[in-house]
């Protein structure tokens, strides 16, 4: 299976961030990936949600909110209302319940992205899985764009998917972080069904040929 590939506007110039998202989505992108820093759960601090719905006029594809952010159930219905169409939040971020915003999340019309830094065995989301419609395998440390890519997550793909066929769910595993022509084939053959990356695509000089260099990795 080709995975599908997120283009992170991280990367893009933020001056032309609607520009940018309607260049990548007319190059082949599947998906918007939309890094939301809060500058306490990561040191960083991005964007939110007026700047989502400003977005959403300029691509047809649907936006992934990733949400570094401490409380996200705090925003789950400013992020919906924003037009995005699945809403990621941290297994490590700090929240009154987890299974509470996941459920929030879908209530909202969304659909449910759980997140796992590096440092988190992949594990502790077994118990979220029955709520989760995207499980998010970070390959690098959130909060900034541009690091390098963490080879070592790549088992835990592996291991969450065992997890839910066993569950008989069928739930895609996004990757994000250091994804480049190199990266991207290691990850896909790890199982990875869908390609977050922002520097590689927004910065190359041939945009369409860096999305269907990651699709065909
Ligand atoms: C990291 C972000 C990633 C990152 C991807 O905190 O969640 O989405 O910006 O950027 P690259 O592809 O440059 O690593
Ligand atoms: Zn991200």
């Amino acid at each position: 299976m080709m995975p599908k590939v997120a283009p992170s506007i991280l990367a893009a110039d933020f001056a032309r961030l609607g520009d940018e998202v309607r260049r990548v989505s007319e190059a082949g992108a599947d998906y918007i990936h939309i890094d939301v820093m809060d500058g306490v759960f990561v040191p960083n601090i991005t964007l939110g949600p007026p700047v989502i719905k400003s977005l959403r006029g300029s691509s047809k594809l649907p936006f992934i909110s990733h949400l570094m952010i401490s409380h996200p159930e705090r925003h789950v219905a400013a992020f919906a209302e924003s037009g995005s169409d699945i809403i990621e939040v941290h297994i490590e971020a700090d929240q009154d319940d987890l299974r509470g915003t996941l459920r929030a999340i879908r209530e909202a019309g969304c659909k449910a992205g759980l997140a796992v830094n590096p440092p988190t065995p992949i594990e502790r989301a077994f118990e979220y899985l029955d709520l989760v419609d995207l499980v998010l395998v970070m390959s690098v440390n959130p909060g900034f764009g541009g690091q390098s890519f963490m080879p070592e997550v790549l088992p835990k793909i592996a291991l969450v998917k065992e997890e839910l066929t066993k569950r008989g769910l069928e739930v895609p595993i996004e990757i994000d972080g250091g994804i480049n022509g190199k990266t991207a084939a290691a990850a896909s053959s790890a199982g990875a069904d869908i390609l977050a990356a922002g520097t590689y695509v927004f910065r190359s000089e041939d945009v369409v040929g860096a999305i269907r260099a990651l699709r065909n990795s």
